[in-house]
């Protein structure tokens, strides 16, 4: 019998904040008790505890649920892999993150999402859900083996770096989505409106002389995909919003009624175009960095719940890739490692809407309701984040654990760092070091 006791930390989820000491037996929550004056629950448990975890000055929440994480294996192992990938995930306090199929082989079959599944296991740092291709190949001509997938228990479905282009295709994908129970997510981009596009278009890049990626870009596929929605019922999950429009899109089409949901990723509620003045490829992403008035408008929706979930879009890049040319270099940068800091550093929202937007919301989006952001009750599996929200940290890039250096966020000192994290039971990061 495996006991761990997380002691004399505020227990916070969706029934609210008390403070309280909580017992785990085999993987499962066996006790939440007030806290005594010692800070202990019980003389028997404290007896048989195997692993006591201070978390005095924490906060002890669901574990956190990433959405949008690019591990790249099979395929692109020199910038991560899913060991590596999963340890920045369980140091940054996530306890399960869907894996995007834009790997070499991509998760277009059964034997892709069956290997990312079986590393994830062998890991042992998190859930790693991979998440299943709408198209073969993510070339956007034909359907991916979505009822084939489905059947294996892959729920969120996207070709993640490219949008479908096609919209009869993609009205078909959500006609066969619909029946199937699984969830279409968008990476909304209209490629013949960025073509060769290195940043935001707008006044920052005429005056750079720089390729510009047009808001409009996103808002028009955001828009079709919401129409798509009306006409077939289907629910569709909006990847990585950018800019304005797309968040008073969403806010609209929720107002109708309809099933969407969508995310924002910490780097476009804390960073802006002007960046790309500096030329330095770090802040090189796919949607591209907005404007103030565009970061304004993320934060105001993730603030009334328009946006859903936060999601890192977490994409490591070895550094000779990013040290090309802002016109070769790839698109993305790191975020799982600083996510949860960012929220709470630079989100002006109650600390249990950060943690909804970071746990129980997004794991009902990502289909893993009973397993991840479970209420902190007896019962409930233990996939448990404790975080000192006060704990100042300046972010360094070389003591990441994650393989690749590609943070925009060096030096940046943020509040908010991560305790413990544990996952099925285990203690997985322990005093902020991973076990494993
Ligand atoms: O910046 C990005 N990087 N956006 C994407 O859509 C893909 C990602 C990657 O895979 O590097």
């Amino acid at each position: 019998m495996t006991t761990v006791i997380i002691r004399g930390g505020t227990v916070l989820d969706q029934h609210g904040e008390r403070p309280a000491d909580v017992t785990i037996v085999d993987g499962i929550i066996t006790a939440v008790g007030a806290t005594g004056p010692d800070g202990a629950t019980g003389a028997d448990d404290m007896a048989s505890a195997a692993v006591v975890l201070d978390a005095r000055g924490c906060y002890v929440t669901p574990g956190l649920v990433d959405l949008h994480v690019h591990l790249r294996e099979p395929g692109r192992e020199e910038a991560e892999t899913i060991q590596t990938g999963s340890r920045a995930a369980a140091l940054g306090g996530f306890t399960a993150i869907v894996a995007m199929p834009n790997t070499e082989p991509p998760h277009d079959t059964l034997a892709t999402i069956e290997f990312v599944r079986a590393q994830g296991r062998r890991a042992g740092l998190c859930d790693v859900v991979p998440a299943g291709c709408i198209t073969v190949a993510r070339a956007g001509v034909a359907l991916a083996p979505l009822g084939e997938l489905a059947a294996a228990g892959v729920h969120l479905f996207t070709d993640d770096g490219n949008g479908v282009q096609d919209p009869g295709l993609m009205r078909r994908a959500l006609e066969y989505a619909r029946p199937l129970g699984i969830t279409l997510a968008q990476h909304c981009e209209v490629t013949s409106l960025t073509k060769g596009a290195v940043m935001h278009e707008g006044s920052c890049c005429s005056h750079l002389g720089l390729p510009g990626w047009p808001a409009i870009a996103e808002e028009l596929m955001v828009h079709r995909d919401i129409e798509l929605v009306r006409l077939t019922g289907a629910p569709v999950h909006f990847l990585h919003l950018s800019t304005a429009r797309s968040v008073a899109l969403v806010r609209a089409a929720k107002a109708d009624g309809l099933p969407v949901t969508a995310e924002a990723a910490p780097h476009h509620f804390t960073l802006s175009d002007e960046l790309l003045a500096s030329f330095d490829a770090v802040y090189k992403v796919n949607p591209p960095l907005r404007t103030p008035a565009d970061i304004a408008a993320i934060k105001a929706g993730l603030a009334d719940g328009t946006i859903d979930a936060i999601a890192t879009d977490h994409a490591p890049h070895p550094p000779e890739a990013k040290e090309a040319p802002l016109d070769e270099a790839p698109p993305g940068m790191l975020g799982l490692e600083t996510a949860l800091a960012l929220a709470i550093t630079e989100l002006d929202m109650p600390i249990a809407d950060v943690i909804a937007a970071l746990s129980w919301k997004p794991a009902a989006i990502a289909g893993l309701a009973g397993r991840h952001g479970c209420p902190i009750i007896s019962g409930s599996p233990a996939n448990i984040t404790v975080f000192d929200p006060a704990l100042q940290w300046t972010v360094v890039p070389a003591q990441l654990a994650s393989l690749s250096r590609n943070t925009p966020y060096a030096g940046r000192t943020l509040r908010g760092k991560v305790r413990h994290t544990i996952f099925a039971g285990v203690p997985v990061v322990i005093n902020g070091r991973a076990q494993r």
